[in-house]
Order: C-alpha cells, then sequence, then structure tokens
C-alpha cells in the first residue's frame, strides 16, 4: 500500500472504534489516511484520536470555512485511491444509495469518482431488513464493494450477522482494491467491468483424455482485456496465538492456473493463503491467512470475467482464545466450530456473477458424484475434481477429472502445470 492514499470515512455505531485499530494497520502497510468523521461517528471516536492515529487532520463538516479553503469536499472526494466506509452503518448507507449529500460523508460518496469499500456494522434485524437488503443491492449494483459482516454475537447481545468484519479481513479488501501499479501500468482502469453472459452452454461436448489441441493458445493474449481472479492455498484459522486449523494445499495448483492466465493476457488478482511460493510474474496477490479475510479479498476483486477457486478454504473457525491453551487444565478443550463463509458459493449465486466460474473438489470417495452435486450447490460452470485420498498435496502431478453441466472429462495423469495450461486454454475457448 507503499504511497497509496486512503479516504477514510468514520460512521456512527459502536464499531467505529474499530475503525481506530483499521487506520493503524493501514498506516503500518504504508497507506496514506484522510479521516473523514460523521457527526454520529463523533459520539463514538473523538476527531482528536482519529487524527493522531491518522496522523492528519480530521475533517467533520461541509461548512468549515478553512477546511474547505484547504481542500475543497469535491477535491477531497477525488484526491484518494480509495474511499473506505468503516463502519458503514444503515442510516449512511439508505442515505448513499438514494444519492443524499446533507453532510460531509455522504457528500463526499456523491461526488466521487473513486472506487468505494463498505464495512458494514449494524443490529442483525437492520442488516436482514427489506429496506437495508435493497439498499446494499443499490450500492452494490453501482459498483460500491459491500462486504458482508460477520456473523456473533452483537454489542446488543442478539446474535446473527451485522458485526463489522474482522479488521484483517478489511484490510485484505483494501489491498485488492487498491488500483496495482501493473493495472495502471496497463492503462486499465479499475472501472472496466465485465460483460454479464452465463457460459455454460458454450461447454465443448466431453473429449477423451490429453486432447492436444487443449495446450494450442495458452500463452498467446487470448485473455487480453479479461480480469481473473483466483484464490489459492489454505487457510489457517487461529486456535489460540500458537495454533491452527489448516490443512496440507500447497498452493501450487492455483498459482500455475493464476502464471497460466497471466500469460494469456488476462489481468490476474490471485488471493493467497499461507504459502511459501513466488508471485508469478505480472500477477497481482493479496495475501491471506482466514477465511474470512479471503471472503472479503474475493468481494473486494470482483466484479471479474473469470473466478478460479483453488483454494482450500478451511471449513470451520473457533473463537480463538487469547492466550495459549494449557492441556493441564481438565482435559482437552471445548473447540467450538463456526462454520466460514462459502466463497465459491458466493460468488457462483451472487452478483456481480462472473462470466465463467470455476471450482475444485478435492475428494476422497465417491469423486464424480460429489463434484456433480458441488457444481449445483455452489453455482459453478466447472468443477475440477481431484482425487486426494493417496497424496495430490504438495506434488507436482495431480489427475483430475472436469465437471460441467454437460458432462464429465477424463483429464488423465498430468502435471500441475499442464492442468493450468489445459484449463486456461478451455476458458479461451468458453469465452
Ligand atoms: N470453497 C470455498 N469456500 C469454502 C469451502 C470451499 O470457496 N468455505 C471452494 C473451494 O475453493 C473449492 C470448492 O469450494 O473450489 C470445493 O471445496 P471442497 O473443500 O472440496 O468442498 P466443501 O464445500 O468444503 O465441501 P466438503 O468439505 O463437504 O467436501
Amino acid at each position: 500500500m507503499h504511497g497509496k492514499s486512503i479516504l477514510l470515512i468514520v460512521g456512527g455505531g459502536i464499531a467505529a472504534f474499530k475503525a481506530l485499530e483499521l487506520v493503524r494497520e493501514l498506516r503500518r502497510a504504508g497507506a496514506g489516511i484522510t479521516p473523514v468523521l460523521t457527526e454520529n461517528g463523533a459520539r463514538f471516536v473523538t476527531p482528536l484520536s482519529l487524527a493522531a492515529l491518522a496522523g492528519a487532520p480530521v475533517r467533520t463538516s461541509l461548512w468549515n470555512l478553512e477546511d474547505e479553503a484547504a481542500m475543497g469536499h469535491i477535491e477531497l472526494s477525488r484526491s484518494a485511491d480509495l474511499i473506505v466506509v468503516c463502519p458503514a452503518t444503515a442510516d449512511l448507507m439508505a442515505r448513499a444509495a438514494t444519492g443524499m449529500a446533507d453532510d460531509l460523508a455522504t457528500t463526499l460518496l456523491l461526488a466521487t469518482d473513486t472506487p468505494v469499500l463498505m464495512a458494514p456494522a449494524m443490529n442483525v434485524r437492520m442488516w436482514q431488513h427489506a429496506a437495508t437488503v435493497a439498499n446494499v443491492a443499490t450500492l452494490r449494483a453501482r459498483g460500491v464493494t459491500v462486504l458482508e459482516p460477520d456473523d456473533g454475537e452483537m454489542a446488543c447481545g442478539e446474535f446473527g450477522p451485522g458485526r463489522l468484519p474482522e479488521v484483517a479481513a478489511i484490510v485484505a479488501a483494501v489491498t485488492a482494491l487498491l488500483p496495482s501499479r501493473l493495472r495502471e501500468g496497463l492503462g486499465v482502469g479499475s472501472d472496466s467491468r465485465p460483460t454479464p453472459r452465463h457460459p455454460a452452454q458454450d461447454f465443448p461436448p466431453p473429449t477423451p483424455p490429453a486432447a492436444e489441441g487443449d495446450r494450442r493458445s495458452t500463452g498467446r493474449g487470448g485473455l487480453v482485456g479479461t480480469r481473473a481472479l483466483v484464490t489459492a492455498g489454505p487457510t489457517h484459522e487461529a486456535i489460540d496465538p500458537v495454533r491452527y486449523i489448516g490443512n496440507r494445499s500447497s498452493g501450487k495448483q492455483g498459482f500455475a492456473i493464476a502464471a497460466a492466465l497471466g500469460r494469456a493476457g488476462a489481468e490476474v488478482t490471485l488471493v493467497a493463503g499461507p504459502v511459501a511460493l513466488a508471485t508469478p510474474p505480472g500477477v497481482r496477490r493479496v495475501d491471506v491467512v482466514t477465511a474470512r479475510e479471503m471472503a472479503a479479498a474475493v468481494s473486494a476483486a470482483l466484479p471479474c470475467d473469470i473466478a478460479v477457486m483453488v483454494a482450500a478454504v478451511a471449513d470451520w473457525r473457533v473463537d480463538p482464545a487469547a492466550g495459549k491453551l494449557k492441556k493441564h487444565k481438565g482435559g482437552p478443550p471445548d473447540l467450538a466450530l463456526v462454520e466460514n463463509p462459502d466463497i465459491l458459493a458466493s460468488v457462483g449465486h451472487g452478483t456481480p456473477r462472473p462470466r465463467l466460474v470455476i471450482g475444485f473438489a478435492a475428494e476422497t470417495d465417491d469423486l464424480l458424484a460429489n463434484a456433480a452435486a458441488k457444481l449445483a450447490k455452489k453455482g459453478a460452470d466447472w468443477i475440477v475434481a481431484n482425487d486426494v485420498s493417496d497424496g495430490v498435496f504438495g506434488e507436482d502431478r495431480t489427475h483430475v477429472h472436469l465437471v460441467s453441466h454437460k458432462g464429465v472429462e477424463d483429464w488423465g495423469g498430468a502435471s500441475k502445470a499442464e492442468v493450468a495450461d489445459r484449463m486456461v486454454a478451455r476458458i479461451i475457448d468458453a469465452l
């Protein structure tokens, strides 16, 4: 984030104090922060603490002559690389969705042509109310990235979705949204929108294994002008400061696919779990640790034309203990597992939907039946089925089947790089 500038609008909710932590993390990552505090935000955090952490004066009003003389609000709304609203309250989102401009925050949001990220926080009933659902849909349709709030116990004592996403997840989303040097260098605007179209009908008829034709055009720029999103590697879910829930994914297949998409000319965002692999040339990489961080980075990388979800996302997380769990305290700890968001399903069933959504299925039993079930459940166009019963993790070779609504293809044994090339050739055909 070095050299990037972020306009941070802090709304009026109990989660506003988390905006202070966000400021610290964004500055640690090298970003410059211009803070804006709404009138109600100032009921929860003081301008002084926000200014001290941001290292910059706080703007609070549209009507402050000194502030306006220093930088007018129109210029302020356009001077940043990204606008982040944290917390985005139901009221602030409603006013932004209806185009109101009755305070500095809403005026900035109306006057800007800069990408906007909103991190919502509110009571669960407010989040689920038809009015908020419609406002969020309106904002998303206009290109605003609205993150999904977290699920859990709320400050008001109720349970459900509505908690502010974790600060690390917001940081991951910011990283995915900030215009990269690569994108700037290519002259590709962040507002380039892929065209909506469902590709399932384009899937060619099943062919025998290892058709030579599939290797033809991957390096020839067949995907120039498209945006691709790849997830790769495992996620780690902390149990305590020293332990985590994880899996054996090495990230090799996802990185190979990101590299092949990049060679074919796509503008690639690779959201990578914790792996020790080099970033493929020309690929924009967003590092994450947890499933929720991955979900936020993925949602910030949308819209795109092609989504390939290769990551082995941990299905469950626990509420991590603040200190190391000790074994002598009355037997094994009681770890209450909470289900993580299904990232592929939210992309496959969500809007804006990429033109082509591809998932992976790592199975030990009933490979093809399980993969076919995931196709429908996750709203994918293709599922790459991978038999992991005798050790594919970390290896360079694999054996996959491509499962689509049209049938099943056995791609036979191949290196992960060959699978990536063949998939990219097939993507070029389908698009
Ligand atoms: N996936 C995801 N988010 C999750 C779980 C899985 O995006 N929380 C994606 C993976 O990246 C992969 C596909 O869904 O593309 C299938 O993953 P897999 O682990 O095989 O399936 P699960 O949904 O976890 O089902 P199960 O563990 O019951 O087989």
